[in-house]
């Protein structure tokens, strides 16, 4: 009898620029209405069971783990004062997840930045997420990205990888199949406009075989001279003995580039209107802002 896949427990952040602000604060640290965008992130990954976090970082990102760490100083002040609500929030963040971070000495792109996560992963099955990326809430993607691994991993012990792909610019490349989940056989990095064969891209959500640590190990620095995670899964595309074949889970939901100045805006406001505290004081403001304020 085939052993079940090990389910996804691991998840890889690794670290990313939205010049001037992060000269001084990397971007990930950046507030989305009142919480660092990389809390968000570390939320996504603890939404489907992904307990334990490795943020991969560089010069000048030591403070990504703050959020995540406690912070007995401000704990205290707040339980001197009795308030309790802001305790609950500051504690919130610190109970989410163990996450570690271990720092990329040397960077050479996203290859190398997931290659650093190796030895903490080990031989399973893992989810990186790219911390520039922000995923609506509201949308379980790596839900059905570890569901459909594990799942699928049942019958097939040499394991899948999901990707998620809206038709956006990015990695893109051809798919076979559709509704749901295609197999992805040709994935390009950045391709340009004549080369985006499928219409489809790849956002920053991935679930990978351990198999790819070795084909990354292997990679030679692609585009922008830097070792590409596409290009490692452009190998196991073209093999699948090599960790199994890659498949996509198709996204439609909402998925925005906070390093892109008018998408950390427009997920700014999204996220303020659907929260059940700010949201029905704030929502009004973006409709008379439209109607009245612009349209004058
Ligand atoms: C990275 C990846 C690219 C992926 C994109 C998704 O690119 O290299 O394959 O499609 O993230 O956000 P970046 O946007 O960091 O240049």
């Amino acid at each position: 009898m085939t052993a079940p896949p090990p389910r996804v427990r691991k998840a890889v952040v690794p670290g990313t620029c939205f010049l001037p602000a992060t000269k001084a604060t990397p971007k990930e640290m950046l507030p989305i209405v009142d919480k660092p965008a990389i809390q968000y992130v570390v939320e996504e990954a603890v939404a489907p069971g992904l307990d334990d976090v490795l943020m991969v970082t560089g010069r000048g990102k030591r403070t990504l783990e703050d959020p995540f760490d406690r912070n007995a100083e401000l704990e205290a002040v707040l339980t001197g004062k009795g308030d309790t609500a802001r305790l609950d929030l500051v504690r919130a963040s610190t109970d989410l997840a163990t996450v570690r971070c271990v720092r990329q000495g040397d960077p050479r792109g996203l290859g190398r930045a997931v290659l650093g996560a190796a030895s903490h992963v080990g031989a399973e099955p893992f989810a990186v997420l790219l911390g520039g990326d922000l995923i609506d809430p509201a949308d379980p993607l790596l839900s059905s990205m570890t569901a459909v691994r594990e799942e699928l991993g049942g019958n097939r012990p040499d394991g899948r990888r999901c990707r998620a792909h809206p038709p956006l610019r990015l990695c893109g490349g051809r798919v076979r199949g559709r509704d749901g989940i295609v197999r992805v056989t040709d994935p390009v990095e950045k391709p340009e406009l004549g080369e985006a064969f499928s219409g489809r891209a790849v956002i920053g959500r991935y679930v990978l075989d351990p198999a790819v640590f070795e084909v990354l190990a292997k990679t030679r620095p692609g585009r922008a001279g830097e070792i590409q995670p596409t290009d490692a899964l452009s190998t196991m595309a073209r093999d699948p003995g090599i960790g199994g074949p890659v498949q996509a889970v198709v996204f439609t939901g909402h998925r925005h580039d906070t390093g892109d100045r008018g998408e950390y805006l427009r997920v700014t406001v999204r996220l303020a209107c659907r929260r059940g505290d700010v949201g029905p004081g704030f929502r009004p403001w973006p409709q008379t802002l439209v109607a009245r304020d612009l349209a004058a």
